[in-house]
């Protein structure tokens, strides 16, 4: 879900709707906003697309200069207009814009239906205006922070009441939310894209800290209820980065910005004689203490961390697990001072990557963040930090996210290599030649992007589609399928190519399109044996090969050629092609790219 909140002398609703509508990306089942007008704190809120919302504030437009906005992912209650947010209590005297989940909603309930308090909604959130409203004690400030005490869970809140009028009350804990610092006017929101078109200059709450704004002032407090005097944080995107531009969609603009990206994530981390990795501590010294690296992401993230177990392993001889974030967690890893954990998270924000680092800190793990949102809560509770610098990424399908996060990836597999001794120079100059060939490979394959939009567009009436790839490409393979699902619908699945004749074959029928990604010289000859394989059993297949074998031709019904290149960098150029496919498929069948159903890009809730 998202917030943004506005504080000022211009009409707030402008603002929050422009707020929301770059916002959409955290939820968009519903949207709704509140504004305070002459000590009221009028509602309006709309099931459905922000559109929604937005067509009904033209009938009849809230004019207060003070509010506060919010985009849902569904968590407690359907998607329907009274269990969109804001909530309110009795008379509106208190609305609650709220990212997060109350975990002991329930209990609080039955208390405050006990106490009379009538609940319009099935949400969690609802419960939260409610309490407020019983332990108000004409100042909102005390109230939240008695109401903290009584409330388990997440919560970024942003709070309007009707008796003060005049400020904006905001607290985080475990769900990020920052504020944006004005001139006669401030801001509140969710996620940086919110606010860039209003000011770069802004305050990042820690855990449980208040937030009290006036259109003129920016208090904040620590937990403990201290003053506390915040530094003012630049962020130096550009509000243009937040925009379409002209494409169609976000989707197709991120990926064009993907060899812009591989530049940034690049710059000044390779040189001549190997890596230099000035962001981040990790010395001879302390590598001599680890003994085991465990990868944990979610989603993409954890595709790019099974590149990276690939990478670490082969550069640095390190023993690597890769797990997804929501199972690492819950289980018992091994997990001690010895080993080092690596996070990779496009947003910084994932809850379960989150608890992961939480759970390694505690049994006194070192923590390394792999992550692209500078000043987000993984970058600020890992030890190092290393940023992708994709530029902020708001289709919900990631993409120039990914690609810079297998770049860090292998610099950092180098960077580890260098370290512990294990990568010798030539391979280290080798290596670095490779990856800063990148970008123009990614160039290259973006303009392949007609050819693949044909195909696309030939094939879009299709239920199934399987990847099939070894080593490096069976995880590009694993990145295309979900890529896929997420923005097509298409039903699909990736396996390991030496895996289909343990089970999957059977699924393979005539004409059933399979995209085997064979770009591994040293598994070539093997991914040849699997096309035929399922060429006999009818399958219609694509190969993605290296100009080398562009011969293959011959044995398959579709080529795309990539050109030769160093084994160890084709997941880069070659995930581009399976972008692209996703995005063709999904506009041929008329899906909505950038806003795919049931999903939301920052997962904060578990
Ligand atoms: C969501 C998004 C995915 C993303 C995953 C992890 O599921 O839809 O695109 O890969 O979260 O997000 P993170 O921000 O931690 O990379």
């Amino acid at each position: 879900c998202g917030i943004v909140g506005y504080i000022g002398d211009k009409q707030a609703q402008e603002i929050l709707m422009d707020g929301l509508s770059k916002l959409e990306y955290r939820g968009y089942d519903s949207a709704g906003i509140a504004t305070l007008e002459n000590g009221k704190i009028l509602v309006k809120k709309k099931k459905g697309r922000l559109q929604n919302l937005s067509d009904c504030l033209e009938l009849t437009p809230l004019n207060g200069k003070i509010g506060i906005g919010h985009t849902r992912w569904a968590t407690h209650g359907i998607p329907s207009n009274v269990n969109s947010h804001p909530h309110c209590s009795l008379n509106n005297q208190i609305a609650v814009v709220h990212n997060g989940i109350i975990e002991n909603y329930m209990d609080l309930k039955e208390e405050l239906l006990a106490l009379g308090h009538l609940f319009a909604s099935d949400t969690d959130t609802e419960v939260i205006a409610h309490l407020l409203c019983e332990l108000y004690n004409g100042d909102m400030v005390e109230t939240l922070q008695t109401a903290m005490k009584k409330m388990k869970g997440s919560y970024a809140l942003g709070i309007l009441c009707s008796d003060e009028p005049e400020k904006i009350v905001v607290v985080r804990k475990d769900s990020p939310l920052i504020v944006g610092l004005g001139s006669g006017e401030n801001f509140i929101a969710s996620d940086i894209p919110a606010i860039l078109k209003y000011t770069r200059e802004v305050y990042l709450l820690d855990n449980g800290e208040i937030a009290i704004l006036t259109k003129d002032t920016i208090v904040v407090l620590d937990a403990n209820g201290e003053p506390v005097d915040k530094a003012v944080f630049h962020v130096d995107w550009d509000p243009g980065d937040a925009e379409k531009g002209g494409y169609d969609h976000f989707m197709m603009k991120e990926m064009t910005e993907q060899p812009k990206a591989m530049v940034d994530t690049l710059a000044g981390r390779l040189n001549t004689d190997g890596i230099r990795l000035d962001d981040i501590n990790l010395d001879a010294e302390t590598m001599k203490n680890i003994n085991r690296i465990h990868i944990v992401a979610c989603g993409t993230a954890y595709h790019a961390g099974m590149v990276g177990k690939f990478y670490f392993e082969k550069f640095a001889r390190i023993a690597v697990e890769t797990e997804a974030a929501s199972e690492y967690r819950y289980k018992d890893p091994i997990l001690d001072k010895k080993t080092l954990l690596i996070v990779v998270s496009q947003s910084g924000e994932t809850a379960d990557t989150l608890a992961a680092i939480r759970l390694a800190k505690e049994k006194g793990a070192r923590v390394l963040a792999v992550t692209n949102v500078v000043g987000s809560s993984i970058a600020r509770e890992a030890d190092d930090v290393l940023y992708t610098n994709a530029g902020p990424e708001i289709a919900v399908a990631s993409t120039k996210a990914y690609l810079t996060q297998v770049g860090c990836m292998l610099v950092l597999a180098m960077h580890l290599g260098q370290l512990n001794g294990e990568i010798i120079s030539e391979e280290m100059k080798r290596l670095g030649h490779a990856l800063l060939n990148t970008p123009e490979l990614v160039q290259k394959a973006m303009e392949s992007k007609e050819a693949v939009k044909t195909f696309a567009y030939q094939h879009f009436n299709i239920n199934d589609l399987f990847f099939i790839g070894r080593g490096l490409d069976f995880y590009t393979c694993l990145e295309g399928s979900l890529k896929l699902k997420e923005i097509s619908y298409i039903h699909s699945e990736a396996y390991a190519a030496g895996e289909l004749k343990h089970g999957p074959i059977a699924l393979i029928d005539d004409g059933t399109i399979v995209v085997a990604v064979c770009t591994q010289e040293k598994v070539f000859e093997k991914m040849l044996s699997n096309i035929k394989e399922v060429k006999a059993r009818g399958a219609f297949v694509l190969a993605i090969v290296q100009e080398a074998h562009k011969g293959i031709a011959s044995e398959v019904d579709e080529v795309f050629v990539i050109p030769n290149m160093d084994d160890d960098i084709t997941p880069i150029p070659t995930v581009v092609y399976l972008q692209l496919l996703a995005y063709y498929l999904a506009v041929a069948r008329g899906c909505d790219v950038d806003k795919p159903k049931n999903l939301a890009k920052s997962v904060t809730v578990e």
